[in-house]
């Protein structure tokens, strides 16, 4: 069992494993699993673990983030997608935890539609990081390091 101190989440919502061939004008042509291998081989450097999780549906990130709660993981790198924008049962998730939430976005929201512009996760995250693609969530991992 891997120890938890050392441990990150990197939860990713709706649409994310489209990654690759969604929208790549926006996203960029990297997909999930290329991220998880990024993140892998900075986890190693780091002397960190990520378990890196997709789901199209809001309760399975809400279990995750408790999950990762209960465990008191190091850090939750949360890219909650378009739920983002909309669920405040998320943001409640976030707050119910003790541990910091980082969130990324490969495009940077406030660019784009006004619908994006409004993140319920913002006000409950440790930071935020958009608009550096994949970079991001190594960025984010690298900040979880000095957690
Ligand atoms: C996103 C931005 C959201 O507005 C969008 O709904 C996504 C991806 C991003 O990573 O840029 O699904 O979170």
């Amino acid at each position: 069992m891997t120890d938890a101190s050392t441990l990150v989440y990197v939860l990713n919502g709706p649409n994310l494993n489209l990654l690759g061939s969604r929208e790549p004008e926006v996203y960029g042509p990297d997909t999930l699993d290329d991220i998880a291998m990024m993140l892998e081989d900075r986890a190693a450097t780091l002397g960190l673990t990520i378990d890196l999780r997709q789901s199209n549906h809001e309760g399975h990130l809400i279990d995750w983030l408790h999950e990762a709660g209960s465990r008191g993981v190091r850090a939750i790198i949360l890219n909650a997608g378009a739920l983002t924008h909309t669920s405040i049962a998320l943001h409640d998730a976030c707050r119910g935890v003790t541990v910091p939430v980082i969130e990324v976005h490969l495009s940077n929201p406030h660019a784009r539609e006004e619908f994006r512009h409004k993140s319920w996760i913002a006000p409950v995250a440790r930071a935020t990081i958009a608009g550096l693609g994949p970079l991001g969530y190594v960025l984010a991992l690298d900040a979880a390091a000095t957690f």
